[in-house]
């Protein structure tokens, strides 16, 4: 038996990707497994097709491999993989449409707009900011609609603010997502399957030196401080792992996820998106909360290797 380890890729996150997929590459082969590491270049699909791995895991981020496009050709092959399917991984890639769905079911996400870029040339950038700090106020927190590792991603504090941090946020897609910033304790609650259904593990909490779980901050070992378990109520902990279930199911993910998530000052967590290929980095914080949970990373893929392949 042995197994495929996708990284790389061409997205924003490749050097992020290529991090995760050492580590995970390792983790896979210090629990006996056989390992091939494959950059998802142009060779991907002859390489999918000539070798056929027994499975695949996919640790790329940024695009596809979380945008349901790899997955959905290895549907095609029919070579397993861990992880969600491709409608799903399209569902949480996109965070408007990942955030409706769970509002749809009752569950609590901040207050957001979504704007395609087209729609700050035709309806003129500066009516269109008024009308956001109108209906959202400040402050905000803006985004591109899909994508991660807090590319492109900026807390505005005031509306002076605001045309510097949408340009950003449309420098690294199409459209922007606008939301309400809410105030309180960052975490990442993973989400593994099991046989008796999705459990979460402890959940991580996040505290950037400077208060910005920027890029920067992610990638720099020492520059944010973690705790696992976060150092939240038990209800607050409770309520936080329930979101990340339900955000599980409602979003039809499978195996592994990891929801992001802001706890406020009453305890309440608020959705913010869903990964279906969450970082494994040094710094990242599924491994983290792996460890919290007392148990490896390498035997938590091996198993969903393993029920993959069943
Ligand atoms: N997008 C990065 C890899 C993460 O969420 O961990």
């Amino acid at each position: 038996r042995w197994v495929a380890v996708l990284a790389g890729g061409l997205s924003h996150e490749r050097d992020v990707s290529l991090r995760s997929g050492r580590r995970l590459s390792a983790a896979l082969r210090s629990v006996g497994m056989t390992v091939a590491e494959w950059d998802a270049d142009a060779r991907l699909l002859s390489r999918l097709t000539e070798e056929r791995p027994d499975a695949v895991v996919i640790a790329l981020h940024g695009g596809e491999g979380e945008n349901g496009s790899v997955q959905a050709v290895l549907d095609m092959l029919g070579i397993p993989y861990v992880g969600t399917g491709p409608h799903a991984s399209r569902r949480a890639w996109d965070k408007p449409t990942a955030k409706a769905e769970l509002a749809r079911a009752g569950l609590t996400t901040p207050d957001w707009v979504a704007l395609p870029h087209a729609t700050f040339r035709e309806l003129g950038a500066q009516h269109v900011l008024d009308a956001l700090v109108g209906k959202l106020g400040l402050p905000l927190m803006l985004k591109p609609d899909q994508g991660g590792s807090g590319l492109g991603a900026q807390v505005v504090r005031d509306a002076e603010g605001l045309p510097s941090a949408m340009v950003g946020a449309l420098s690294y897609g199409d459209a922007v997502l606008v939301e309400r910033f809410i105030e309180g304790t960052e975490v990442a609650i993973t989400v593994v399957d099991g046989p008796d259904g999705p459990k979460a593990l402890p959940a991580v909490e996040i505290e950037a030196a400077d208060g910005v779980y920027d890029y920067t901050a992610r990638y720099t070992a020492g520059l944010t401080n973690y705790r696992a378990p976060a150092d939240i109520s038990a209800d607050a902990a409770t309520a936080a792992g329930e979101l990340a279930i339900a955000a599980h199911k409602l979003l039809g993910l499978r195996d592994i996820s990891r929801t992001d998530a802001i706890i406020d000052t009453d305890g309440v967590p608020h959705f913010l998106d869903a990964k279906v290929s969450p970082g494994l980095t040094e710094t990242s914080l599924l491994p983290m909360a792996v460890e919290a949970a007392g148990r490896s990373l390498g035997e938590t893929y091996a198993g969903l290797v393993e029920r993959a392949i069943q």
